[in-house]
């Protein structure tokens, strides 16, 4: 980027034109000239093609958009209209910020948050005419429309690394901040905890279907436990990229509930859509204010951890279990399944959860020489049993992710059906522990893969590292109830995925391959 076409017609481009082979082909037989293999590509020669043929931007750009399917945000610069930026978006996010003597244009509010807080969102097949004195937003047809002028907060603003080495350090040392904030935003004026939508909205809901990827996928694979062990709530996890793809049987679910950091992520907004479509009520719990999925959805569950600039999820992780435990508490008190006592106990110990974090952070020191050896491993496991078993996939996935070592979680339980033969002398298995009701069976399961050879890493509460008398390192957090010990543990399991990518000298904040937020398919 950017593409540049006849040397009048520049674009960048956010999304895939899926038709883009049979535009080029037909381009190409019109005498137009490629100089790469992107789609992105034909949307600045379909815009020479029309200024070609005498349409003025509007028109041509009415023209593009009828060609094109796909999805995406295009920002189209012409030698022919000096003064003026062409946008369009259809499913990626674009936001349009207004200043006092000047327009912007971004994919989303925090990008433009240091030059302006007055923000447009374009709605999908919206296009505006940007110029230095204003927007014109238009639809697809070309018919002028209005759309809201959005304040967005000062907190969406773009942040410094506060004498951090890396943003990801400084995010896992917001945490407290960051589940204290989202604990308020769910906390009624009453001091108990809401699920921020009616109680008979909240009595009606019969099955809950969670819909998320990658670290926020995780999070809600952590959160069924709570809903149904709490709420006695049926619910289903989906990965949002193969949801609307599967033909779900969806008649047994009444809620949908999209959990995003970045509320952008296009597979979950497509998600959410698809199950809006099948009848189901929708809410967004996301990081982002003002996001699409924060837009489209009827309820909106926030979590209040500001601005997360890593690309490996950390605080957005804690503060989404926060709210999704919240949740789970607020429903299961409306629908009778816990008495009042029992909820004020839960919330109580939640707004201990900050403190507990803080003395979390102070594992770095103590974690270095495990990062040090884990760092020339080829390959890694994670372990861990019921709630910490989706732990265990995170904390694989933030090794992978940042270090670039392959890692695997399991759930311990499920080591004898086949991943114990990834056991050989010195793999380092990072096994997840707390003192609960499946702590002996968890803890056989890691004396086995020990025996086998593995080196285990134990990340535990103190409670249960008394138990575990065979591991290679200890690393242990204060006790807390088993409910709670998913957030808890959280913690160290990303300061040795931080730690260990540190030592290998990767791009912490901006792992290869990666984006922050993924909006194509
Ligand atoms: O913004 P989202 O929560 O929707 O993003 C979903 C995933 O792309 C994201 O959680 C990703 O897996 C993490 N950044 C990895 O650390």
């Amino acid at each position: 980027h950017p593409h540049v076409a006849s040397k009048r017609v520049s674009i960048v481009h956010n999304g895939i034109i899926e038709n883009y082979r049979s535009i080029r082909h037909r381009l190409e037989a019109l005498g137009h000239r490629f100089s790469s293999d992107t789609d992105s590509e034909v949307l600045a020669h379909l815009f020479v093609e029309a200024f070609d043929a005498g349409m003025d931007p509007s028109a041509a750009t009415q023209s593009v958009l009828a060609e094109i399917d796909g999805a995406y945000a295009f920002a189209v610069m012409s030698t022919d209209y000096p003064d003026m930026l062409i946008v369009a978006r259809n499913a990626s996010p674009l936001a349009l910020g207004i200043g006092d003597d000047a327009c912007y244009i971004g994919s989303d509010a925090t990008a433009l948050s240091h030059l302006t807080r007055k923000v447009v969102y374009l709605k999908d097949n919206d296009y505006a005419l940007v110029r230095a004195t204003g927007v014109a937003v238009y639809q697809a047809d070309g018919e002028p429309v209005n759309r809201e002028h959005v304040i967005v907060a000062a907190s969406q603003g773009l942040v410094d690394k506060g004498g951090y080495r890396h943003y990801m350090e400084k995010e896992i040392h917001e945490q407290p901040d960051a589940i204290a904030h989202s604990l308020a935003a769910m906390t009624d004026k009453n001091g108990c905890l809401t699920a921020r939508m009616s109680e008979k909205k909240l009595r009606e809901v019969e099955g809950i279907v969670l819909l998320a990827a990658g670290t926020s996928h995780y999070a809600t694979q952590i959160a069924r436990y709570w809903i149904e062990s709490l709420a006695n709530v049926p619910v289903v996890c989906e990965v949002a990229s193969e949801y609307r793809y599967r033909q779900p049987a969806t008649a047994s679910y009444n809620l949908a509930i999209a959990v995003s950091q970045s509320g952008e992520s296009l597979d979950t907004l497509m998600a959410m859509r698809h199950a809006a479509d099948c009848g189901m009520s929708t809410i967004g719990l996301v990081n982002v204010p003002n996001s699409t999925i924060a837009r489209e959805a009827n309820t909106v569950l926030p979590t209040r951890a500001g601005p997360e600039i890593g690309v490996a999820s950390t605080k957005s992780f804690t503060a989404q279990l926060t709210v999704l435990l919240c949740f789970a508490v607020a429903l299961a008190r409306v629908k009778g399944q816990i008495d009042v006592a029992r909820a004020n106990a839960i919330h109580v110990e939640i707004q201990g959860l900050p403190g507990l974090v803080g003395r979390a952070l102070c594992l770095f020191d103590e974690m270095r020489p495990v990062a040090h050896k884990l760092s020339s491993a080829k390959s890694a496991l994670y372990l861990g049993r019921g709630a910490l078993y989706p732990l265990a996939l995170e904390g694989a996935l933030k090794l992978k992710e940042l270090s670039y070592i392959h890692a695997e979680g399991f759930a311990s339980g499920e080591m004898k059906h086949g991943p114990i033969a990834l056991i050989e002398d010195d793999i380092p298995v990072v096994a997840l522990l707390a003192a609960d009701s499946v702590m002996t069976k968890a803890s056989n399961n890691l004396r086995e893969a020990n025996a086998r050879g593995g080196k285990i890493i134990l990340i535990s509460d103190s409670d249960a590292a008394v138990e575990v008398d065979y591991a290679s390192a200890v690393i242990t957090v204060p006790n807390v109830s088993s409910l709670l010990s998913p957030i808890l543990l959280a913690v160290p399991a990303q300061i040795l995925a931080y730690l260990t990518a540190v030592e290998k000298g990767t791009d912490v904040d901006q792992p290869r391959n990666l984006a922050k937020s993924v909006t194509v398919e």
